[in-house]
């Protein structure tokens, strides 16, 4: 397995899809919806095997001292396996060289007990996505 950024158009095709298949296909968000404006200032991450994209995140800047983490997303059958955890810790430790102090996310409920494995808490709620998804403001310091 491989962690790293991904730079070929196929590879940030995949990625995005990745992202739409996990993120929004299940709400019956249109493609596109898994991309914001941040696309081109963020960290991107993939974890790949033999080419196919097992898992991915990303990182953006809020400021010089706060980073926040958007878009993990691990394929179906890969979950639990670790992979969501690597890609968080590599994201964790890009932000870090950047001189982060701080990194903020906003958790589906789902998604929470995964994030307090890896050392974030609950700082408060955030908004509700596709009018169902109840979701979570965590926060870790680095
Ligand atoms: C959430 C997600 C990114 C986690 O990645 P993952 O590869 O499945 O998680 P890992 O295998 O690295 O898990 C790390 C630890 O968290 C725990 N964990 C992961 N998901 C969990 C869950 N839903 N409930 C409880 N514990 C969980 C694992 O048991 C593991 O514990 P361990 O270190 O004691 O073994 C992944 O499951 C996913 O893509 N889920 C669907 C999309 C989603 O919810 N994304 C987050 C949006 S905010």
């Amino acid at each position: 397995m491989e962690l790293k950024e991904p730079k070929t158009q196929e590879e940030f095709e995949g990625y995005y899809d990745l992202r739409w298949r996990i993120l929004r296909y299940p709400w019956n968000q249109p493609r596109g919806s898994e991309k914001d404006s941040l696309e081109d200032m963020s960290i991107h991450l993939i974890l790949t095997e033999e080419d196919k994209i097992l898992g991915a995140g990303r990182v953006h800047f809020n400021s010089n001292d706060e980073a926040q983490v958007r878009y993990m997303a691990v394929e179906e059958n890969q979950q639990g396996k670790g992979i969501g955890g690597k890609i968080l810790s590599g994201l964790e430790e890009r932000a870090k060289q950047r001189g982060t102090n701080y990194i903020v996310l906003n958790s589906r409920d789902t998604a929470v007990p995964f994030y307090i494995k890896k050392g974030y808490r609950i700082i408060g709620e955030a908004p509700t996505m596709f009018g169902t998804i109840k979701h979570s403001k965590m926060r870790k310091d680095l």
